[in-house]
Formats: structure tokens, sequence, C-alpha cells
């Protein structure tokens, strides 16, 4: 059993009120089906794990070619909000809560995944490592086509009506996925963004699509119901940044300008030194919900809280494969290991067949 709980303590998250600290990360898994609908199996997924504070869904798409896997779900068309408003049904009906992470992959796609449409970008440069799995085989990734300014506009309102769809479906709240590579960090990050004008250079331009995302998105819920994901430390999708320091100082500052929700720092697994040091940039810049993510236990989350330096916790892989990971938490039992063979694979294999624990082999399973 741990020694202190702090996870378990309820809290206020700008308009919305969490049972605990125990936040489930936005995870793709491939699961909905044809025309990026998401079906009962998804359903059956989310509510398995609405004992979390708060669900971020997985990343689900804005644009009809705005897919980088198969079988993603969207958030663009009737048929994907009505399947989604099932989803958050399900969610509510478990006394949980659910926002909807929104996004857009920029280069980090194919023209086979999008219809032949070319992905766009902030530079006309690839992705240099890995490769890019389509329905006909995995492939280098290809060079994106360059963004024009005058097209920027039209990125702000396809999360804008991503928005409104996720309104319309029941979400509690948005998650703007900043992190990871993808196209609004595509301009975030100066490895990648080499533009000139109002949307390159110095990190305030840098930023600017990014923030023009994140007004959008906070006309439609309001700032008490909007979050951010950034990732400045991550290196997926070959990018890097020269001043991370400056990039988190001035998100932060921003998030507190608007009085967004939450900020989710996703860090690089307790890889990177200068992680510590970024959560304490944030936490001084911003006073809404700080929420850090990647690598932690039960122990460190415990232990970042007792330091003040998070107010929540966000879990990926232990929510995969514990859906009572909240429960387990509370009552110190081990964790179920994670099968990743089946992390992307189609069916409910791998997805929603973890068990919960049932009472009596809950008390076995305690840990020492
Ligand atoms: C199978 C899988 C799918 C993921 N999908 C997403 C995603 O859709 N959006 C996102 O922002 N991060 C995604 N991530 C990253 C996780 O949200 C999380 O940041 C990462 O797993 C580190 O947290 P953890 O150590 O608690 O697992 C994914 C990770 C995994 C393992």
């Amino acid at each position: 059993m741990s020694k202190t709980n702090l996870l378990l303590t309820p809290l206020k998250v700008g308009d919305l009120q969490l049972s605990n600290r125990v936040v489930m990360s936005p995870l793709t898994r491939a699961r909905a089906e044809a025309d990026h609908v998401p079906g009962k199996l998804v359903e059956k997924y989310y509510a398995q794990r609405a004992g979390a504070g708060l669900i971020i869904s997985e990343c689900t798409m804005t644009a009809v070619h705005g897919s980088a896997f198969v079988n993603e779900p969207g958030i663009y068309s009737q048929e994907q909000i009505a399947a989604w408003k099932k989803v958050t049904d399900a969610v509510h009906a478990k006394g949980g809560l659910i926002a909807l992470q929104i996004w857009h992959p920029g280069r980090a796609t194919h023209a086979l995944l999008n219809g032949g449409v070319t992905p766009i970008s902030s530079a006309a440069k690839a992705i240099r490592e890995g490769q890019v799995q389509t329905p006909q085989g995995a492939f280098d990734y290809p060079v994106p086509r360059r963004l024009d300014d005058g097209e920027l506009a039209g990125v702000v309102e396809l999360f804008r009506a991503g928005a409104e769809n996720a309104r319309d479906a029941g979400f509690d709240a948005i998650e703007v996925h900043g992190a990871h590579g993808y196209l609004l960090d595509q301009f975030l990050r100066d490895s990648l963004n080499d533009r000139d004008g109002e949307y390159g250079g110095s990190i305030e331009k840098r930023a600017r699509l990014l923030f023009e995302v994140l007004d959008a998105v906070i006309d439609v819920f309001g700032a008490g119901r909007t979050g951010l994901r950034i990732s400045p430390l991550v290196g997926f999708n070959d990018m890097s940044d020269s001043d991370p320091r400056a990039l988190v100082q001035y998100v932060a500052e921003q998030l507190e300008r608007r009085g967004a929700a939450f900020l989710d720092l996703r860090h690089d697994n307790g890889a990177d030194p200068r992680e510590q040091e970024l959560a304490r940039i944030a936490r001084r810049a911003y006073h809404g919900t700080l929420m850090l993510n990647g690598g932690f236990t039960q122990a460190s989350g415990e232990a970042a809280i007792a330091a003040g330096e998070a107010d929540a916790i966000i879990y990926g892989k232990p929510f995969i494969s514990n859906p009572d990971l909240v429960e387990r938490f509370r009552i110190g039992a081990m964790l179920a290991p994670i099968d990743f063979t089946t992390l992307y694979t189609p069916g409910a294999k791998g997805y929603i067949d973890y068990p919960a624990l049932k009472s009596a082999t809950a008390r076995t399973a305690l840990a020492v």
C-alpha cells in the first residue's frame, strides 16, 4: 500500500472537478471502424477506464486528409460525432470525464493514408528517421508541402470545427496536441521551422499558429475546459529545439494570460536531466493545472505531487493494461504487464480484454 495517496485526492482543473489526479494519457490504439468512426469497441475501452480523474482521448483527426494511422478516429463528420457521443455518454454514465485530443499530423504521414494528398508542414523537409506505415506497406517519410502563411487561417478553422464537433459529441474538454513533432509542433520547434515572416523566427512567431488554434478552441469550449500538450524535450519525429527553457517559459506565460485549464507537459520518460527544470519554469509562469507525463510510476507520481512539481500525473502505458489503474493505486495492487504486440492491431484482443481486478484477486495481489 502506498504511504500517501495524493494521487487519489480530488482536483479542480479549470471548470472541471476531477475525483482524483490520475489522468489517462492520449493513446492511439487504431480501433476505429471505416471512415474513421469509433465503434462499440472504442466505447467499451474508454468506459472501462472511466475511473481516471480525466481521460484524454487518443489523437483525433480534425481534417479529412489529416490521418497518420490506419483506423484512427476523426471528429470532422456527423457520423463520427454521433459515434463519439456514445463514447462520452458511456464514460459519463460511469462517473468519468473525457477530453478529446485534437490534432493534425502535418508531415508525419503519407499521401497513401490521405487519398493521395501530400502531407503539409512548416517547412519542405522530410522526417529522416523511421518509416510511415500505410495500407500498402512501410515507406520513408515524403517531403511535405510547405504551407503558405495565407493557408494557416484554414488550419485554425479545422481545429475550431473539431472543437465545435467535440462539444456536440459531449466531451468535457479539449486537449490541443502541440507535441511529438506533429503539425503544431512543426511550427513551434526550431529544428524544423525555418520560416521568415509572421510564423517563424522568434518563439513568439513559432508559437503563433499554436495559440491561434488554442484561441479558436477557447472560443468554443472556454478557457476552463481547454488544455495543451507540449513535449519540448522529446525527439520523436526528428524534432528538437535549441532553447526548450525559453519555449516553455513563453508557452506557460501565454496559457496563464488566457487562463487555460491545464498544461500537459510530456517529459522524455526521465531521460533528460532538464525535465524538472522545465516543470519548475512552467510552474512559475503558469498557475493553472500542471500535469506531467512520461515514465511515471505510482511512487514517482506521488513524489512529484508532494514536492509541488505537479498537480496531476498523466499515465499512458499503465492504463492500457490496467483499466482499473486508479483502484490498483488505491489498494497498492501490482500492475498487469502490457502486451506490446497488440497496441495497434484490430479487434478486442489487447484492447478491451485486460481484466479489472476482482476484489478477491486484489487482496492476493497486494504489493509488498
Ligand atoms: C500505444 C501508444 C499510443 C500513443 N498515442 C498517443 C497519442 O495519440 N497522442 C499523444 O499525445 N501521445 C500518445 N502517446 C504517448 C503517450 O500519451 C505518453 O506520452 C507516453 O506513453 C509516455 O507516458 P507513459 O510512460 O505513462 O506511458 C502514445 C503512446 C503509446 C505507447
